[in-house]
């Protein structure tokens, strides 16, 4: 029995960057680690992490028989071989495949099954702080759905969208951590130059990512409305405003998502 309630046993198939991520996310906010069953790779991840998580490893697939829903976790070069074998034991499971790339009709084909559905986690599920966006087959049913959404939830927010928009969020939410990284890693830089200690710089430029994005969350304001109460006339912050723009601020944002999206 879960902590939340009336939960079983859940498999993960791999447990690298993403998968590690989300089931450390799950662990750290309180899911019971004993009913996590974990099939991982040759290297010594999968280990380390048990390690320090305490959950149950297994090393064939089919071990994974006795778990009600599974989530893969591996890259795109080993999933068909993943997928072709859990063929044998998938029969009334949920699979959740955390591929990048693929599609619901994919993992459908490959798999010969139909209750397969397609998320993209972002790393800030490690904290909880997640945000995941799932394509579900047309063969889940609302408890289906129910069931994933009350695993994924320990790890934050998890939103259904259309197969042909689970790419894109997955860009704009999954890559973009990556681009908040480097835009605070320039900001400490700029502190930096500005005479801070880098400790200081990283602290200010890191509590103000996660001040103003839970401001952003919780206000009824836009965005361009919080950035328009904050610059006033003549003021400073439109000066540095202004200097982003001049410096192709939002254009540079926009063409790494089109990157990412491989245009
Ligand atoms: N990283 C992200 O932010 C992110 C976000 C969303 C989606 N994704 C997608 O998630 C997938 C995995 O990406 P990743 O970044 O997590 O890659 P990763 O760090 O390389 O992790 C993949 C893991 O799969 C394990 N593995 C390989 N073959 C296996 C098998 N037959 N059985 C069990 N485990 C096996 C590997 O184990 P060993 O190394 O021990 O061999 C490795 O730890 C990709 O499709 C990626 O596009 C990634």
């Amino acid at each position: 029995m879960n902590k939340k309630g009336d939960l079983n046993m859940i498999g993960f198939i791999g447990a690298g960057s993403i998968g590690g991520a989300v089931i450390t996310g799950l662990v750290k906010n309180g899911y019971d680690e004993n009913e996590i069953i974990v099939k991982g790779g040759k290297s010594s991840r999968t280990k380390d992490l048990r390690d320090q998580l305490g959950f149950k490893i297994v090393s064939k697939i089919k071990q994974l028989a006795d778990t009600d829903v599974i989530f893969i976790g591996v890259g795109a070069n080993a999933l068909d071989s993943v997928l072709k074998e859990l063929k044998d034991i998938v029969d009334g499971k949920l699979v959740v495949a955390f591929t990048g790339t693929g599609t619901v009709a994919h993992l459908k084909q490959v798999l010969g099954y139909d209750k397969v559905a397609h998320a993209i986690p972002n790393t800030p599920v490690k904290v909880g702080a997640g945000f995941t966006g799932i394509t579900y087959s047309d063969k889940f049913t609302p408890e289906d759905k129910k069931k994933v959404a009350s695993i994924l939830g320990y790890t934050g927010q998890l939103v259904e969208v259309p197969s042909e928009q689970l790419g894109i969020l997955g860009t704009v939410a999954g890559c973009s951590p990556a681009f908040l990284d480097l835009f605070i890693e320039a900001l400490s830089d700029a502190g930096v130059k500005h005479g801070l200690s880098r400790e200081l710089a990283y602290d200010a430029a890191i509590g103000m990512a996660i001040g103003a994005s839970k401001l952003a969350k919780q206000s009824d304001l836009n965005p361009s409305a919080l950035k328009d109460e904050v610059t006033s006339p003549g003021g400073s912050t439109i000066k540095g405003v202004a200097a982003l723009e001049e410096n192709g601020f939002r254009n540079a944002v926009i063409k790494a998502v089109d990157a990412a999206e491989g245009e």
